[in-house]
């Protein structure tokens, strides 16, 4: 939502990293902040005063982004020898690189969701969101042929032609059983939902849930499949009717994050207690589920930073 241009990013990654030593010869665009370069700022030091202010976001170095800025060294085991961050595809009348993303590897693309409601997320409570998709192949191609040209290339993407039981998409991952799942947050009064999509034409798709013991969700944000269990975990969260274009009626339910089981299609609530519970990830292992909480950020009702962020 905080949008003002659309813009994907993407990363390379490769090997892990020998020798930690000396960050910056080895990655170019990386920037090490030792905490212990700024744990004292001094009396009269121009503290931060608004976390959503984009003018003022937290870069003690002031290097020009796009860069890793990089707190801790075994960040490096994770970004590899050689990573790189390059803007790829950009639209700045359009949000349509919001959420998701999913990589799919049998076509070497990545999927992902246009901005449902917001500034430039052209869509309303009358005006369904896309999601698009790009190719890899050919942002390797402009990169290469770019090469000397500095960090940006731009490279067309493609809007899926997708079924009408997809509305308002927001999250997804995969594929799973070779297809991407997407969690759609609904509109007006077609309910949010977990579903399957084919990754190729015709892109056809399968609602795997569109309720909560015949309750409607509120606005179905993230979904990961458990590494070991391969259950699918979800967030459900009030931002379709926070959004400045408001597409969902007022919550019905708390924001919980959910458990679906794919087999039997039982569901259950996992967690409660969050304000805003939005993207989920696990650890390889599956012990530990990590969740954002964007509480602080309340949409047409103003941000407030001693919510949670
Ligand atoms: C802060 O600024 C004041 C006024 O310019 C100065 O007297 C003082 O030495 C400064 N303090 C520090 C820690 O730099
Ligand atoms: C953001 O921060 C800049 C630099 O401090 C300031 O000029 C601007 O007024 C701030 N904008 C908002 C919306 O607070
Ligand atoms: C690192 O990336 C650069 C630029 O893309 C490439 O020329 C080089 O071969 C890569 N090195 C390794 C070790 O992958
Ligand atoms: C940006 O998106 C709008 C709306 O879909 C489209 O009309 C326009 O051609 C796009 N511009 C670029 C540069 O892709
Ligand atoms: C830089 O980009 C331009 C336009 O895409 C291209 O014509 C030129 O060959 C590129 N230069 C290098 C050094 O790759
Ligand atoms: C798409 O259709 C094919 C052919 O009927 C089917 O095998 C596949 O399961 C469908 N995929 C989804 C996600 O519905
Ligand atoms: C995933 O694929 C397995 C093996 O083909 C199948 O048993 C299972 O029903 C599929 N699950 C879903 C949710 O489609
Ligand atoms: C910000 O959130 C806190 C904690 O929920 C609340 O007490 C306070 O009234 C809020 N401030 C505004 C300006 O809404």
């Amino acid at each position: 939502m905080l949008d003002k241009v659309g813009v994907l990013l993407a990363l390379a990654f490769v090997a892990s990293a020998e020798d930690l030593s000396s960050i910056s010869e080895i990655i170019d665009q990386a920037v090490f902040v030792s905490p212990s370069s700024f744990a004292v700022l001094g009396p009269n030091a121009t503290f931060r005063t608004n976390a959503f202010n984009t003018s003022t976001f937290f870069n003690p170095t002031s290097t020009s982004p796009p860069f890793f800025q990089i707190f801790d060294p075994a960040f490096l085991s994770i970004l590899g020898p050689n990573a790189s961050v390059h803007e790829v595809s950009r639209n700045d009348t359009f949000a349509f690189a919001h959420e998701a993303p999913v990589y799919n590897p049998a076509t070497d693309e990545i999927f992902f969701c246009s901005n449902g409601g917001g500034t430039l997320g052209l869509s309303d409570i009358d005006h369904n969101n896309v999601v698009n998709k790009i190719s890899l192949k050919e942002v390797e191609k402009a990169l290469a042929e770019n090469n000397g040209n500095g960090s940006v290339v731009h490279v067309p993407y493609t809007t899926l032609d997708l079924p009408d039981s997809l509305q308002m998409t927001n999250g997804g991952t995969g594929p799973y059983n070779s297809s991407l799942i997407f969690t759609t947050q609904g509109r007006g009064s077609l309910p949010p939902s977990l579903v399957l999509v084919n990754p190729a034409e015709p892109y056809n798709a399968t609602v795997l849930l569109d309720n909560f013991f015949g309750r409607q969700f509120n606005s179905l944000n993230d979904v990961k499949v458990h590494p070991t269990s391969g259950k699918l975990y979800f967030t459900d969260v009030r931002y379709g009717w926070l959004n400045p274009n408001t597409f969902r009626g007022e919550p019905l339910l708390p924001s919980h994050v959910y458990m679906l089981d794919p087999e039997t299609r039982a569901v259950r609530v996992v967690a409660d207690g969050f304000d805003k519970p939005n993207g989920i990830a696990f650890s390889p292992d599956g012990k530990t589920a990590y969740i954002t909480d964007t509480g602080a950020l309340g949409a047409q009702f103003g941000n407030n930073q001693t919510e949670p962020a």
